[in-house]
C-alpha cells in the first residue's frame, strides 16, 4: 500500500508538518509505504505559473496516480487551506483522486475555523473526483509542541487519540481499496481464461 503525504504549509517549522510526521510513523508501523512531499519542495515558479510540464510536477502527478491514498496536511490561512497547497492541487488532472482514500489534517490558531477542511478543501478534492474523503482531523496550535529538531514535535493526548482513530479509518479504507483492486484483477483474469 502506498500513501502520498502532502504538507501544504509554506513554513519551514510547521505544526501541521508535525502532525503529518506522527501520521507517517503510524502508517509505516502498519506496513504502509509513505512518500512524504512538501509544498516547500516545489519550485515556486512552477506553482505560481502553473508549469504543468515541470519534471517535479510530472513526478508528483505520477506519485498520486500510484498511491492508494493521500494524507493532506494544511495550516488554516484566512479561514481556508493554504493558497500554496491550492496552487499544487490545481496542477493535478481532473480525475486524479478517483478511487483514492484521502485523510485531511489541518491546524489552526483557534477553533474558529475548524470547519475549513469541510467547506474549503473538500469541494476541491471532490472536483478531483475523490469519492472517499474521510473526516478531517483538526488541531489547534496549543495541542502541538515543537521539539528542538526541525520537524519534530509532540501532540497532546487528545489529539494523539483522535489522530490514531482517524488513521485506523484511513488504514481500513486503504485495505478496502487494495482488496477491491485485487478482486477486479482476479475478475479480469477469469474473463481472459
Ligand atoms: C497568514 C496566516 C493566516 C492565518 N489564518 C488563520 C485563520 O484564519 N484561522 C486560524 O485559526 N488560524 C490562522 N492562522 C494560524 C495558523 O493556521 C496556525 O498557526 C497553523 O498551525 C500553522 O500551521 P503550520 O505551522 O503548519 O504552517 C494563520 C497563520 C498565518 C501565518
Amino acid at each position: 500500500m502506498l500513501v502520498v503525504s502532502l504538507s501544504g504549509s509554506p513554513a519551514l517549522k510547521s505544526r501541521s508538518g508535525v502532525v503529518l510526521e506522527h501520521a507517517r510513523h503510524w502508517l509505516q508501523a502498519h506496513d504502509v509505504n509513505v512518500q512524504a512531499l512538501k509544498i516547500r519542495d516545489f519550485a515556486a515558479e512552477d506553482l505560481l505559473y502553473a508549469h504543468f510540464d515541470s519534471p517535479q510536477v510530472i513526478d508528483f502527478i505520477e506519485a498520486v496516480k500510484q498511491a492508494d491514498g493521500l494524507l493532506i496536511g494544511t495550516p488554516v490561512y484566512k479561514a481556508s487551506f493554504s493558497g500554496a497547497l491550492k496552487t499544487l492541487l490545481d496542477l493535478l488532472p481532473e480525475r486524479s483522486l478517483h478511487g483514492k482514500v484521502v485523510l485531511p489534517l489541518a491546524t489552526g490558531g483557534s477553533i474558529a475555523h475548524m470547519l475549513a477542511v469541510d467547506y474549503a478543501l473538500k469541494p476541491v478534492l471532490s472536483a478531483l473526483k475523490c469519492q472517499e474523503v474521510l473526516h478531517g482531523i483538526f488541531a489547534i496550535d496549543t495541542q502541538i509542541s515543537y521539539s528542538n529538531n526541525e520537524q519534530g514535535g509532540e501532540l497532546d493526548d487528545i489529539l494523539t487519540e483522535r489522530l490514531h482513530e482517524g488513521l485506523e479509518h484511513f488504514h481500513h479504507g486503504l485495505l478496502r481499496r487494495v482488496q477491491a483492486r485485487h478482486s477486479l484483477a482476479g475478475g479480469h483474469l477469469k474473463l481472459a481464461l
